[in-house]
């Protein structure tokens, strides 16, 4: 965890910002598999490790802004516990690091809440997302687990993702850790990759460096010649020569800060033509995208700047026509790029998603759009300084939405569905960085990996 000053400064922006009430923070449990001992490997709520930076399940905490009071409840480890799987630092310990006064047994966290709510008083709680979590809002609160997100504190949201949508240098330097980690996966998943390779083997390679280096998976690795499904989690091919691969594989460090990188080549090591032109359109929209990146520019601009330069493209190579801008305003290039250009990332790879990325993504004045494409999007607004966002254009030849589409007639003026026909099987392509917005306008993370059609290439043909 970061020093204990750092832990105790967020709380206190926290309750400067919330004024009044109780604000209610509650850890993650370990999730059985299939049985209870077997559990899905360990992860905290992100939230609750920003402000308390705890990595340990069975914790909840309260601040009690008015008395100036934050108490952390959890357990210290049985002997049970210290038998089978060893002990945990004592709850004492924990407040230590954590720069708190009060620890109690995490029974007493219902009897603290129901005092608060005999006076009437305000508890403050964030969306919840595990069945765990929404089980213990209804014993603590009396709210049934299908209406808890309905009670969530606004004002409590409002406030988390200010704060956490601002990184700082020591943020930022646990995303670059990730990102060192990320490179080399993504080097060593270009020069595996051959005709006749599996996925599998390639996904297990890059699994092993990640377990290596103290970090996990971010999100399961999509890496698939079936680029055109946008987070394919299957690695069951077998590539072939004139297969193209998506690997969009990010971690998370220890401290489970994310990266998120996608980089997509060709098995045999060269391109084909119509691949080549593909990737050339989709690499000149990232880097048109990433260079209007600064504070001010509210990145739906961003996102609609990449959309015109991929339907720029696509009307040069005959898979579309007619005017720019306006095959852009009615969405027709969503049948190539159904996804927004990106989202904030930190503790969480889609950072905050779980809090609403309508409160992270968007503001009163800048609202989600309901046309299909756009309203993908996950980030609209106006960019900050201390923001990290990917960038992440992509065309994608998906056949069913192709079918459907066509059936329909749909932006016939806009599209030609004969050429496309010629397209049908070739998958997709997508390039995705992560870049930091600073006072100066923005940097992308991490060390280079290959991107040029050149770059690529020549990676892809080495072999390890
Ligand atoms: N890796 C998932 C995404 O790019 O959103
Ligand atoms: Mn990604
Ligand atoms: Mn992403």
């Amino acid at each position: 965890m970061f020093e204990t000053n750092t832990y105790i400064e967020r709380r206190n922006r926290l309750k400067m910002e919330l004024e009044s009430g109780i604000l209610l923070f509650l850890g993650n449990d370990l999730s059985p598999m299939n049985y209870p001992e077997n559990t899905y490997p360990f992860r905290q709520d992100s939230t609750f490790l920003y402000f308390w930076g705890l990595d340990l399940p069975g914790l909840a905490a309260i601040i009690d802004i008015d008395e100036n009071q934050e108490i952390l409840f959890g357990r210290d480890s049985t002997l049970h516990d210290m038998v089978w799987t060893g002990a945990q630092p004592s709850l004492n310990h924990l407040c230590l690091k954590s720069g708190l006064k009060d620890a109690a047994a995490l029974g007493q966290l219902d009897s603290v809440l129901k005092s608060a709510l005999d006076k009437n008083r305000r508890i403050h709680f964030l969306p919840q997302y595990r069945p765990e979590n929404l089980i213990k809002v209804q014993a603590l609160l009396g709210i049934a687990p299908s209406f808890v997100n309905n009670f969530v504190s606004n004002a409590f949201i409002k406030a988390v993702v200010d704060q956490r949508s601002i990184k700082t240098e020591e943020e930022v330097e646990q995303i670059e850790s990730a990102l060192d980690i990320t490179y080399e996966i993504h080097l060593l998943a270009m020069k595996m990759s051959q005709p006749g390779t599996s996925e599998r083997e390639v996904v297990g390679a890059m699994m092993g460096i990640v377990k290596a280096g103290g970090a996990s998976p971010a999100f399961p690795f999509i890496f698939s010649v079936d680029g055109q499904i946008l987070h394919n989690p299957h690695h069951q091919n077998v590539m072939q020569d004139g297969d193209i691969i998506i690997n969009d594989s990010g971690v998370e460090t220890s401290m489970h800060y994310a990266s998120d990188i996608t980089r997509t080549f060709p098995v045999a090591g060269k391109f084909t033509q119509k691949q080549k032109e593909i990737y050339a359109v989709v690499l000149d929209a990232q880097l048109k995208a990433i260079e209007t990146i600064k504070p001010g520019m509210e990145y739906r601009k961003v996102h609609n700047l990449a959309c015109c330069q991929i339907t720029a493209g696509l009307m040069a190579l005959g898979l579309m026509r007619g005017d720019v801008n306006e095959a852009v305003a009615a969405g027709a290039h969503a049948l190539f790029m159904p996804a927004g250009l990106g989202h904030m990332m930190g503790l969480d790879v889609h950072d905050m998603e779980d809090l609403g990325e309508d409160y992270v993504g968007y503001t009163n004045t800048i609202r989600r759009s309901s046309q299909f494409g756009m309203s993908h999007l996950r980030l609209a607004r106006t960019l900050e300084p201390g923001f990290v966002v990917t960038v992440e254009p992509g065309i994608y030849f998906i056949p069913e939405l192709i079918d459907q589409w066509k059936t329909e007639g749909k932006f016939e003026d806009f599209i030609d569905y004969n050429k496309v026909e010629d397209y049908r099987d070739f998958g997709g392509i997508r390039i995705e960085d992560d870049v930091l917005v600073h006072d100066a306008g923005k940097r992308v993370l991490g060390k280079p990996i290959a991107k040029t059609v050149a770059e690529v290439e020549t990676l892809s043909s080495q072999i390890s």
